[in-house]
C-alpha cells in the first residue's frame, strides 16, 4: 500500500488523451450514506462505493463504533448491531472532515456521541453552526470542546420545524439522518438540492423513514421509532464526471465519459457551451469536441443547481487556454483559490481581487513543481500538467486521493503519462 503523505506525482504533459473513462460513485453520496449506518443495527449493501481515502476513513470511524463489515470491489457490506463506542477520534478523521455527519445519527440512535471536531479546512470557515442549532432544538445538549463535540439527549430527540439560515449540503443531511429517528414531525426549509441529498433520502426511504419533499427545499420528516437495513447503489460523483469532460476540452483531446447522469453537471456543461466548445450527451455518457478555441467566460459558484464550488479550480484551469479575460467568483468558501498561485508557477496569468480570480488567457503552460493544497485543487493542477509543456511534478497529492478513485490509471488509460512516486 502507497504511503500517500509522501506520494508525489509526476507528468510528462502534452499527451493527447482519446478513450472511455468510467465515473466512479459519489464520494459525497456515500459519506453521509455510511454515516446513516448508525441509525440501525440492521444489515447494508452498497454498490459503487468509491475507493477513495475520505471513505476509507469514514468506514474506520464506523469500525471503531463497533461495525462489522467489509470494503472490497467497490461494495460496503456492514452493520453495526450495538453501538460499542460513541467516540469519532482525531487520530482516525484528522483528515476528513465529513465525520461529523455521525453527529446526528449517533446522537439519534445512542443518545450520546462525541465527535473530534472538523478543525481547519485548507479552503476556508466551514462553519456547523445550523447543524448544531438544529440538533440543540431537537432536545440535544451540545458541549463545544477544544477537540470534541458532545451530543447528550436525556430523552428521544423531538421533531421541530427549522429553517436553514443559509444553504448547507452536510448540515441538510445530518438534520435529516437525526429527524428520521426523532419523535413527531420535523419540518426542514431551506434544504439544498445536490443530488447526493437526494440519494441520501432514497437510502433512508429504503430504511423505512417517512421523508416528503424529495429534491424541494422542504423536507417533512415523520420520525420512527427504528428502522432497517437496506441495499443501496451510489449515484456517479458528479464532480469526477465534469472534471473529465473538462479534460476532454483540452485541444486535441476525445474522452467520453461513462457512467454520467448529463442533468447533474448541467450547469458546467451550459458554460462549456458558451465557450465555443460542443457537448454530446446520451443517457449516461458524454462528450465534448474543441476545435482548439475556447471563448473566455464569466460565472459565479452557486449551490446546486448552479456552478459547483467543486468544478472551480478544474475550469480555471481550461480557462487559462481561453482567448482572453474570464472572471469566476467563488460565493460558497472563502479561501478556495490556491490553485491560482501553482497554475501561475506553471506560467498562466491569474489575479485575485477578493472573492474574485481574473483568469487572462491565453498563456501555454510549463512543467513546474507545485503543491496540491486541497482536493480540488490538486484536480486542477493534474489538468494544467496534462496540458504543460515538459515535467510537472505535484507533491502533497494525498489530497487528490481523498476523492478521485485511481484517477492517475485512469488517465493512462486515456494515453497520459502519469507516474506516482512515493518517497
Ligand atoms: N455554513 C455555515 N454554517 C453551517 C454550515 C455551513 O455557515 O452550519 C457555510 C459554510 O461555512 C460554507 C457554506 O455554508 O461557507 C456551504 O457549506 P456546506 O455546509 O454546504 O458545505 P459542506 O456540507 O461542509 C459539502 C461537500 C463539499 C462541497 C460543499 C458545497 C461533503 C462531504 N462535502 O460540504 O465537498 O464543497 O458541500 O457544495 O458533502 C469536496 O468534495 O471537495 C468538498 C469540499
Amino acid at each position: 500500500m502507497l504511503n500517500l503523505k509522501n506520494t508525489k506525482i509526476v507528468i510528462d504533459g502534452q499527451k493527447q488523451l482519446s478513450g472511455r473513462v468510467r465515473t466512479a460513485g459519489a464520494k459525497n453520496a456515500a459519506l453521509p450514506e455510511l454515516a446513516a449506518v448508525v441509525l440501525t443495527g440492521g444489515e447494508f449493501h452498497f454498490r459503487d462505493v468509491p475507493e477513495v481515502e475520505d471513505i476509507k476513513v469514514m468506514f474506520h470511524a464506523l469500525e471503531n463504533l463497533g461495525a462489522e463489515g467489509e470494503f472490497r470491489s467497490n461494495t460496503v457490506k456492514i452493520k453495526i448491531p450495538t453501538i460499542k463506542s460513541p467516540l469519532v477520534p482525531r487520530e482516525i478523521v484528522e483528515t476528513s472532515r465529513a465525520s461529523v455527519l455521525l453527529l446526528g445519527p449517533l446522537v439519534a440512535r445512542n443518545g450520546y456521541a462525541k465527535v473530534s471536531t472538523p478543525g481547519g479546512c485548507a479552503i476556508g470557515d466551514r462553519k456547523i453552526n445550523y447543524h448544531l442549532e438544529g440538533l440543540r432544538r431537537m432536545g440535544t445538549d451540545i458541549i463545544e470542546e477544544k477537540e470534541h463535540i458532545i451530543a447528550k439527549a436525556s430523552k428521544p430527540l423531538r421533531g421541530i420545524d427549522y429553517s436553514f439560515p443559509a444553504k448547507t449540503v452536510t448540515g441538510t443531511e445530518n438534520l435529516l439522518m437525526a429527524a428520521v429517528l426523532a419523535e413527531g414531525t420535523t419540518v426542514l426549509r431551506n434544504c439544498s438540492l445536490e443530488p447526493e441529498v437526494g440519494d441520501l433520502i432514497e437510502l433512508l426511504l429504503a430504511m423505512g423513514a417517512d421523508i416528503k419533499g424529495k429534491n424541494s427545499e422542504t423536507l417533512v420528516i415523520t420520525g420512527k421509532s427504528s428502522l432497517n437495513g437496506a441495499a443501496h447503489q451510489v449515484i456517479p460523483d458528479r464532480i469526477e464526471m465534469g472534471t473529465y469532460v473538462i479534460a476532454g476540452c483540452f485541444a486535441g483531446n476525445e474522452i467520453l465519459v461513462e457512467n454520467t447522469v448529463p442533468e447533474y453537471v448541467g450547469c458546467l456543461l451550459d458554460i462549456l457551451e458558451k465557450s465555443g466548445i460542443q457537448v454530446n450527451t446520451a443517457a449516461d455518457t458524454i462528450s465534448v469536441n474543441c476545435n482548439g478555441k475556447v471563448n473566455p467566460v464569466d460565472i459565479e459558484t452557486m449551490p446546486y443547481p448552479g456552478y459547483p464550488t467543486d468544478l472551480q479550480a478544474q475550469l480555471t484551469t481550461l480557462l487559462t487556454q481561453a482567448e482572453g479575460v474570464s472572471h469566476i467568483k467563488e460565493n460558497i468558501f472563502n479561501n478556495r483559490f490556491q490553485h491560482t498561485g501553482e497554475l501561475n508557477k506553471m506560467g498562466a496569468n491569474i489575479e485575485l481581487n477578493g472573492d474574485v480570480s481574473i483568469i487572462k488567457g491565453k498563456t501555454p503552460l510549463t512543467g513546474a513543481l507545485i503543491r496540491a493544497t486541497d482536493l480540488r485543487a490538486s484536480a486542477a493542477l493534474v489538468l494544467g500538467g496534462l496540458i504543460a509543456k515538459g515535467t510537472t511534478v505535484i507533491e502533497n497529492v494525498f489530497q487528490l486521493f481523498r476523492g478521485y478513485e485511481n484517477m492517475p490509471q485512469k488517465l493512462n488509460s486515456l494515453g497520459a503519462d502519469i507516474k506516482v512516486i512515493e518517497e
